[in-house]
């Protein structure tokens, strides 16, 4: 679907293995930021300002529910944004691996909007919806005449998915839908928990993400403080802030330049370790020698320009 030069739109902050993917073609990648203010949901005056001045706009990579903010598209944004591409010569990577962690009211694809089906193609797996990120399993929706073309990729890069494997994922639809609901309504009260520990610690504010068991809090008030980014305040959490004990969470700027100042934690924990660790976090960031230190061993994570505190 892109050939070299071709403008591929990308919100951002972004999933880490799109830029690859666009660029492995030749392609070029247009950014456009998922602010907090908008719930991290798509602005469609840049889908627009894309489509009227990109030299050559030919592709469009969409997820939602969102990894990491937690943003969830709606219809209403689906429908404008279908109204937008309809017809023209534009395709849709709509990326659905969280369909199954919507927070709110019942997941929304792109492919529900007329004619969309011709113009989009909507990629859903078994990691997350049934923990089975290690099965490598996952699926495709598309117009039988894009489909064709997977089949080609497919046999001739693949074979197939190992049979066991189809097998196993056979079962999970067939036995383990009742399981999966059960265990995303528990990642949804994780997510309540561990939003509501984060929004009491000084310096920290975090939305309450749409879907997705990610949260990602601004901590940009804490950075500024301290200068230090957002990455390497995760990095200090880990194996800077205490000798024996550590939180792993990554710094938004790890999904592009539009996520520096926040964190992502995910949920898939039990919850007294996520008590423990916003507790970790609230005592470990009030702690500016310890930060200060870390930061004279790591000099790549100062802070040059503070973090807009206003978008957090
Ligand atoms: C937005 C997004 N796309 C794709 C993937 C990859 O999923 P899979 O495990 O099926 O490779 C992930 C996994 O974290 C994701 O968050």
């Amino acid at each position: 679907m892109l050939e070299p030069e071709d403008g591929v739109l990308v919100f951002s902050p972004y999933f880490p293995t799109y830029p690859a993917n666009i660029a492995r073609r030749g392609a070029r990648m247009v950014l456009s930021s998922l602010r907090a203010a908008r719930a991290f949901r798509p602005d469609l005056d840049d889908v627009r300002r894309f489509l009227d001045e990109d030299p050559s706009p030919k592709g469009i990579f969409l997820n939602s529910p969102h990894n990491p903010t937690g943003g969830v598209t709606t219809e209403d944004d689906l429908r404008g944004l279908a109204d937008l591409i309809r017809g023209r010569d534009v395709a849709v990577f709509s990326d659905e691996p969280y369909d199954c962690m919507v927070w709110g009211g019942r997941h929304q694809s792109l492919l529900a909007q007329p004619g969309m089906l011709d113009q989009a193609v909507a990629a859903y797996t078994f990691s997350k919806s049934f923990s089975m990120s290690g099965w490598r399993l996952g699926y495709a929706v598309s117009s039988p005449q894009t489909v064709k073309v997977f089949d080609l990729l497919t046999n001739t890069a693949l074979s197939c998915v190992p049979s066991f494997t189809q097998l196993a994922g056979a079962a999970a639809l067939q036995h383990g839908r009742e399981y999966r609901d059960g265990r995303m309504q528990e990642f949804h009260r994780k997510v309540m928990l561990l939003v509501a520990g984060l929004n009491t610690v000084d310096g920290v504010s975090c939305l309450t993400p749409g879907g997705t068991f990610y949260v990602f809090p601004s901590v940009a008030a804490i950075c500024n403080r301290n200068a230090i980014t957002s990455h390497g305040l995760a990095m200090y959490l880990l194996e800077g802030a205490d000798d024996t004990l550590g939180v792993a969470c990554l710094g938004g700027e790890c999904f592009g330049e539009a996520g520096g100042g926040f964190l992502r934690l995910s949920c898939a924990q039990p919850d007294d370790r996520l008590t423990a660790a916003v507790s970790f976090l609230a005592d470990a960031t009030t702690r500016r020698d310890r930060i200060a230190a870390y930061l004279g061993t790591h000099p790549e994570y100062r802070l040059a320009i503070p973090y807009d505190v206003a978008i957090s």
